[in-house]
């Protein structure tokens, strides 16, 4: 049985943002979503996120209906905040897991090995450690030779000798909940930063074992923007990692970045500078990049996408894409489509074997299969005040240069010659020309020049 809780209340000072620092985003996912996200698993009793600096905002990004929080209205230190939650587990008897909100990279492996430990052992605390290459700014943790902990010092209060010891807490506790609620009213804030520490209660409580972890680098916190860059440096190839064992291809992986939702299939290639965010999905054979973006888009088998940005949309399978087109607004193509350069698609639906190979927009347009959208086609689908629909039939072709003014219906099998503005819906197997008529003069510069 274990409650969990986050500790999300500090401001992250040293971050210099006016955004709270468990709000900054790693991988496409704030701070603390991810640890909320690593505990699931573990199917909690209860989560409770301890929130103070900016709390509204805090709450409203974490937004979970299985999450309680507790406000820690001054920020008086981490055992100040964990003494925040005596009045909501009163007669709680079993283990409490404690994080860090600022500790993003931990896997959830390594918490079911903590508290397998916890519990076999029957600890009244078992904390998390790592030896750090670069101890700086962690607190330390001195153990005896079986692992059990004799006293924890955070890097301001240690000596220069105390500094050297490069085991540090990793910020990750597993308390028996009954002997923390008795030690914690009786923390002291009694050191270099005037503040109440979760890690002095840690030896007061009775047996206290370390746990290391393998990999050192689940523990990192971030404190500051260039820790922030050094998770998100690992996050990438953690990720990077799985999908080039999976069947992806990345050509120069380091310059591409893949958000961790992100699904793709094995043959897919990934050119460099590009980058996939959100929920983009991204089937098999289908080619990316080089340098582009893509959010929250499904991309069908055997795509082609080229120097592109694609945003809320779904892309057929065998469609190419760019050089330079821009999709966006939950527009979709269908199979077999050719979308070209400079080309910006919005609320649009394509169907298949559609081109629209040169210097288009079209918003807010659904259009029938094999339909040619001439060059400089655009569909004026504004008037100041609402959007307006255009619908295009089967086979259609418009000129280059022409001007669909919606709301307008264009039939089946229609073509619109080059350069026409059309503002009247036109019947199936119809010719439109909307131009002026073409006016010549001959010999007019000597009659009007000499
Ligand atoms: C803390 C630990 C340190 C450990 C490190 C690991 C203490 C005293 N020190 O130091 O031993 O090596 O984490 O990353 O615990 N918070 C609150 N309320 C507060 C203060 C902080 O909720 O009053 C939250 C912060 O939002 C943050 C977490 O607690 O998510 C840790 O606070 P932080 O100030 O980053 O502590 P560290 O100096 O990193
Ligand atoms: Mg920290």
């Amino acid at each position: 049985m274990v409650v969990v809780a986050i500790l999300a209340a500090g401001k992250g000072t040293r971050m210099k943002s006016n955004l709270p620092k468990v709000l900054h985003s790693l991988g496409g996912k704030s701070l603390v979503a991810r640890v909320i996200k690593c505990v699931e698993p573990l199917i909690p009793l209860r989560k409770l996120v301890i929130v103070g600096y900016q709390s509204s905002q805090v709450k409203s990004a974490i937004n979970a209906d299985d999450v309680e929080f507790v406000e820690q209205t001054v920020q008086l230190g981490t055992g100040h905040a964990i003494q925040q939650l005596l009045p909501h587990l009163q007669n709680y008897d079993g283990d409490l897991l404690i994080l860090n909100g600022d500790v993003p990279l931990l896997r959830t492996e390594t918490l079911k090995n903590l508290l397998e430990i916890h519990q076999t052992n029957q600890n009244a605390c078992t904390i998390l450690t790592a030896k750090l290459a670069n101890p700086h700014g962690y607190g330390r943790v001195f153990c005896d030779d079986h692992g059990v902990v004799q006293k924890m010092i955070e890097d301001k209060d240690c000596t220069a000798l105390e500094r050297e010891n490069n085991c540090v807490n990793a910020g990750i506790y597993c308390f028996r909940w009954s002997n923390l609620a008795q030690v914690l009213p009786h923390l002291q804030a009694n050191n270099a930063q005037k503040e109440y520490y979760l890690t002095d209660a840690v030896t007061q409580v009775g047996k206290v074992m370390a746990v290391n972890v393998s990999d050192y680098q689940e523990i990192l916190g971030i404190n500051d923007r260039l820790q922030l860059a050094n998770a998100n440096d690992i996050l990438q190839q953690r990720i990077k990692e799985k999908w080039l064992l999976a069947g992806v291809t990345l050509i120069d992986p380091a310059s591409i970045t893949i958000d961790e939702s992100v699904q793709l299939e094995s043959d897919v290639i990934i050119e460099p500078q590009t980058h996939l965010r959100g929920n983009t999905v991204i089937k098999s054979g289908s080619h990316i990049g080089p340098g582009s973006w893509i959010e929250n888009s499904h991309i069908g088998e055997n795509v082609t996408v080229f120097y592109s940005v694609i945003t809320d949309c779904i892309v057929n399978q065998d469609t190419r894409v760019g050089p330079y087109a821009h999709l966006r607004g939950h527009a979709e193509v269908g199979n077999g489509c050719r979308i070209g350069n400079f080309v910006e698609l919005k609320n649009t639906e394509l169907g298949d074997r559609t081109n629209v190979a040169h210097l288009s927009y079209l918003g807010d347009t659904v259009t029938g299969t094999q339909v040619n959208v001439g060059a400089g086609t655009i569909t004026a689908n504004y008037d100041g005040i609402k959007k307006h629909k255009t619908i295009i039939g089967d086979r259609t072709k418009t000129g280059s240069n022409s001007v669909l003014v919606a709301p307008i219906t264009i039939g089946d099998d229609v073509y619109i010659a080059a350069g026409s503005t059309v503002t009247e819906d036109v019947e199936n197997n119809t010719l439109v020309i909307a131009r002026s008529r073409q006016v010549v003069k001959p010999g007019w510069k000597q009659k009007n020049q000499e």
